[in-house]
């Protein structure tokens, strides 16, 4: 395998609007991330994605963009976005953009200038699609519901949004379009950015008869994923992405992608693929409903655990993907993953131990390094989130009650993911000196920054030894290239796997269980490199006696084998 820069790296997604507030507006900002530059530096990071802090009406949190050139007034200035790559230049650290190019913002020029002119050559950036019968020209359901064409005013065309409908989906058929973006993305590369974090990309692809199909819902509507699922040619569009951009700057890129088909991983990330990495979504998508959060499911450990063995045998054939515990769009990995007896620092450094030492790239989400929760909420008010409100209301269709339809919110809205980064125990937790713009998960008072970082046995330190181990000179090559071999899948609760290289190997063994488990070694001794709960020496002492190493509930260790 060619070997890439970033193929050893940690990455760290920021979401701005909620990671540092500095001028008391509540909202997070690009001085705030500046000022925290040195704490990241610290935790290992490398890569920093951040999610979209370009110009928007943010009806879906900026990933509505209305121009692709300018920064978000609410996170600051064009020159803090320059000084940001400075500070990042001076301490080795590399910043992705989220690159959104499905679709924009219904107040971006070009859709501005279609709605004026829906026959002109802006109309032509866009689906603007003659409707059947007086009716939609299908019946998509867009992703946050109803469905996903709306009507362009004064004629009898409509247009196509899979998202919210503010957000115009962009027509990748179109060569003028495409000229427009790629000169857009050069731009910023242009710029110093080392690459992009890839929105929704699935997505640009269309069948342009725009087919219906039979539908899935009490709405008479389908999923507008059908179409995605079924259309032929994206990886065309994709190469062509990458030929006029991306490649010429050797740019990192990750991609979000859901749905795709199952002979297209090494077109996607093989050697010479569309892209760097893409996201391993396999352990989440577990959780989906087959009408939405209301009837979401609840994997058992083993189905959880099996899913990730069969992802890594699956990518590390092929290439590095991006692994992650929760991102912008998850309920936090801490609430959702672990077992309630493990919702502790304990199993949060477990989960952290078996995630981030797994074939790829550890992306780490802002929070999650200090094992950040859930939250509840009392009021459906009290959320932000488009997606979360659109779930809600289908769950109170569907007959749930309002407790119940709240409950789901609990566990699977993306504001769990999107409360304020808490700092320290103060008032504000040290994200803001005004009125967050999303309030926070009240448990800020136990858990943050400030604490952690002085406490030697926190999960904030767990993750700072973690990231220092993988990156470690003596164990890098085997952590960034190592062949991952699952290992001891019969014991119950037990998440193990080799990471081994021709003269190296480490095996990262947890116990997920209540009750304590006991591994036999297979060589003569072994020497530990990493524990969660400070029984390193017992350990070392078990293995050396008697070849074996038991691990207590909730119980990580990382260990060289010899
Ligand atoms: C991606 C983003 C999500 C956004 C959607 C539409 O899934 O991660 O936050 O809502 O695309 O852009
Ligand atoms: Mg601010």
């Amino acid at each position: 395998m060619m070997k890439k820069w970033w193929h050893d790296k940690v990455a760290y997604q920021i979401y701005p609007k909620s990671f540092a507030d500095t001028d008391g507006d509540g909202i997070g900002d690009l001085r705030g991330v500046i000022s925290r530059l040195d704490y990241l530096k610290e935790l290992g990071v490398d890569i920093i994605w951040l999610s979209p802090i370009y110009q928007s009406p943010f009806v879906d949190q900026g990933y509505d963009i209305s121009d692709y050139y300018r920064i978000a007034e609410e996170f600051g200035t064009m020159e803090e976005f320059d000084e940001l790559l400075e500070e990042t230049k001076k301490r080795n650290m590399y910043v992705l953009m989220d690159l959104v190019i499905n679709h924009c913002s219904d107040k971006h020029e070009w859709f501005q200038k279609a709605l004026a002119d829906p026959y002109g050559k802006y109309a032509g950036f866009f689906h603007f699609v003659k409707g059947k019968d007086g009716k939609a020209p299908s019946n998509y359901r867009s992703y946050f519901g109803g469905s996903a064409w709306e009507p362009v005013p004064g004629t009898d065309l409509y247009y196509l949004h899979m998202f919210a409908k503010e957000q115009p989906d962009l027509n990748w058929e179109n060569p003028a379009l495409r000229e427009e973006i790629y000169k857009m993305i050069n731009w910023w590369l242009d710029k110093g950015l080392a690459g992009f974090r890839i929105d929704a990309i699935i997505n640009i692809k269309k069948d342009l008869d725009f087919p219906s199909f039979e539908p899935d819902g009490p709405d008479g509507l389908a999923s507008c994923v059908k179409m995605v699922e079924e259309v032929q040619g994206v990886g065309e569009y994709f190469e062509d992405i990458k030929r006029h951009t991306f490649a010429k700057y050797d740019a990192f890129t990750v991609a979000e992608v859901f749905n795709m088909k199952e002979n297209e991983l090494e077109e996607f990330i093989g050697e010479d693929g569309h892209f760097s990495s893409m996201f391993d979504f396999s352990a989440h998508m577990l959780a989906q409903g087959e009408n939405g959060w209301y009837n979401s499911r609840k994997p058992s450990f083993k189905e959880w655990r099996d899913t990730i063995f069969a992802s890594q045998m699956r990518m590390q054939k092929v290439g590095h993907a991006a692994n992650i515990i929760e991102n912008h769009d998850e309920p936090r990995g801490a609430s959702r993953f672990l077992p309630e007896y493990a919702q502790n620092e304990a199993g949060k450094k477990m989960l952290a131990t078996t995630s981030l030492l797994l074939y790829g790239i550890p992306f780490i989400y802002q929070g999650q390094e200090i094992g950040m929760t859930n939250c509840r909420r009392s009021d459906i008010s009290e959320y932000d989130d488009i997606n979360t409100k659109d779930q809600y209301m289908e769950a109170l269709r569907a007959g749930c009650s309002v407790q119940q339809a709240l409950d789901c919110c609990y566990e699977n809205s993306r504001d769990n993911a999107r409360t304020p980064m808490q700092w320290n125990g103060e008032k504000g937790a040290g994200f803001t000196d005004g009125t967050p713009w999303l309030a926070l998960n009240p448990n800020y008072t136990e858990i943050n920054v400030e604490e952690q970082d002085k406490r030697a046995d926190s999960v904030l330190n767990y993750y700072r030894r973690l990231t220092a181990l993988k990156k470690a000179p003596a164990y890098g090559e085997t952590f960034t290239y190592g062949e991952f071999i699952p290992d001891y899948a019969d014991q119950d609760g037990g998440f193990a796997y080799h990471r081994k290289t021709e003269d190296q190997d480490i095996l990262i063994a947890a116990n997920y269980g209540t009750e304590p488990c006991t591994l036999k070694l297979a060589g003569t001794s072994a020497e530990v490199l990493l524990s969660n709960i400070g029984n390193a020496d017992i350990r070392a002492g078990e293995i050396a006696e008697k070849g074996t190493v038991t691990l207590e509930s909730c119980e990580a260790a990382v260990l060289l084998l010899k």
